[in-house]
C-alpha cells in the first residue's frame, strides 16, 4: 500500500495547480455564490497539503465567514486516511480559525456514494453548498462514467466539483504512443508502484524477486483510452503499467489523460457546467477543472437536482 504522499509522481504538480485555481477570481466568486461550507475529498487520503490549501480558501470566503467549515475525507484505503489526518492535524494546529474546522473521514468506495446507507447519508448531509474534490489524477484510475453517475446522484444544484488530472491538449494519442514510453518507468514511478509490485509477486506466487521485477519486468504502454474500456471519455489515452510474468501479465496501474474539451463535455452530460480550467504552473499538461452542478447540456443528461 502506498501511503507516502510525496512519492506520487504528480503530487507537487497537482498541489501547485490547486493553489493557482484557488487564487482565481472565478473560483472565489463560485465558492461565495454557492456558500460552500462542506468539502468532500474523494479518493482524498494521502494529500494533507492539498486539503490544507482548500481549507484556507474556504476559511477566507467572505460569504461564509461565520460558518463552520467541514471536510470529509473519503478513501477506500485506511492508511491513506490516517496519513491525511496526521498531516492535517499538524497543518491546522496553529491556524487562528481552527475552531471553525471539522475534519471527518469515511473509509468507503467513492463509486458507491450514491447507494443508500444511513452512515453515508448523514455524513454527506449539508445545509449549504459543497465542493467535491478528486485530485492526484485519481479520476484517471477509475471508470469516469461510474464516477460521474455516483457523484451526480448525491450532488445538489450549485455544488462545485474540482478535478485535478493529466490533460492532452494539442497532442494526439498517436503522438503520445510514438513517444518513448520508458519515461513512465523512471525511478519516481517505479518507487510509486513498488508496493504494488511487491503485493502482486506475493499474491500471485511469482518466481521473481522484487528488485528483478522492478528492473526488468515493469513495462509501460500508451493505449487509446477507449481501447478495452480503459476510459469512458472519448479521445483520451491511458498509460498502462504492466508487470510481465511467465504466469501471465498483471496490470499494475492505468492512468488516463484527457483532451480538456472532451472531459468538460463528458462532465456536462452528467450535469456539471464548467467554471474554469487552470493548468498547473509546473506542468501545462496537468490541469485543475472547476465545475458547478446545475444545468444539463444534452437530452441524455440526468436533469436538475434541487
Ligand atoms: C493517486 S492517489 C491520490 C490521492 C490524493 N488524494 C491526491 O490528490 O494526491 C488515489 C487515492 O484514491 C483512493 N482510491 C482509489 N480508488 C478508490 C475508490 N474506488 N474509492 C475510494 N478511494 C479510492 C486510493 O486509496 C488513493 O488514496
Amino acid at each position: 500500500m502506498i501511503i507516502t504522499a510525496d512519492r506520487y509522481p504528480t503530487y507537487s504538480v497537482c498541489k501547485r495547480g490547486l493553489t493557482a485555481l484557488f487564487a482565481q477570481d472565478a473560483w472565489k466568486a463560485a465558492i461565495a455564490a454557492s456558500h460552500v461550507t462542506h468539502a468532500f475529498m474523494l479518493g482524498g487520503g494521502g494529500s494533507p497539503a492539498k486539503d490544507y490549501e482548500l481549507l484556507l480558501s474556504l476559511l477566507s470566503n467572505p460569504a461564509t465567514k461565520d460558518d463552520p467549515i467541514r471536510m470529509l475525507l473519503v478513501d477506500i484505503n485506511p492508511y491513506m486516511i490516517a496519513q491525511s489526518q496526521d498531516g492535517l492535524g499538524l497543518f491546522i494546529r496553529d491556524l487562528p480559525d481552527r475552531g471553525r474546522l471539522w475534519i471527518q473521514a469515511l473509509e468507503d468506495d467513492l463509486l458507491q456514494l450514491d447507494h443508500p446507507d444511513p452512515v453515508r447519508k448523514s455524513l454527506l448531509e449539508r445545509p449549504k453548498g459543497a465542493v467535491f474534490v478528486i485530485t492526484g489524477n485519481t479520476i484517471g484510475n477509475l471508470s469516469e462514467r461510474r464516477f460521474f453517475t455516483a457523484l451526480s446522484g448525491i450532488a445538489k444544484k450549485g455544488d462545485l466539483l474540482v478535478v485535478g488530472c493529466g490533460i492532452m491538449d494539442n497532442i494526439s494519442v498517436n503522438e503520445l504512443q510514438s513517444e518513448d514510453s520508458s519515461k513512465y518507468t523512471d525511478h519516481t514511478i517505479l518507487s510509486f508502484v513498488r508496493p504494488g509490485v511487491e503485493y502482486a509477486i506475493r499474491q500471485n506466487h511469482l518466481r521473481q524477486s522484487l528488485d528483478h521485477a522492478l528492473k526488468h519486468s515493469v513495462r509501460a504502454e500508451v493505449r487509446p483510452g477507449t481501447q478495452g474500456g480503459l476510459s469512458d471519455v472519448p479521445g483520451s489515452c491511458s498509460v498502462v503499467l504492466t508487470l510481465k510474468a511467465d504466469e501471465g501479465d498483471i496490470v499494475l496501474l492505468r492512468s488516463a489523460r484527457y483532451p480538456s474539451k472532451n472531459l468538460t463535455a463528458f462532465a456536462a452530460r452528467h450535469g456539471w457546467e464548467p467554471i474554469c480550467v487552470v493548468p498547473s504552473p509546473m506542468d501545462k499538461q496537468y490541469a485543475q477543472f472547476a465545475f458547478r452542478f446545475g444545468k444539463v447540456d444534452s437530452e441524455n443528461g440526468i436533469g436538475e437536482r434541487q
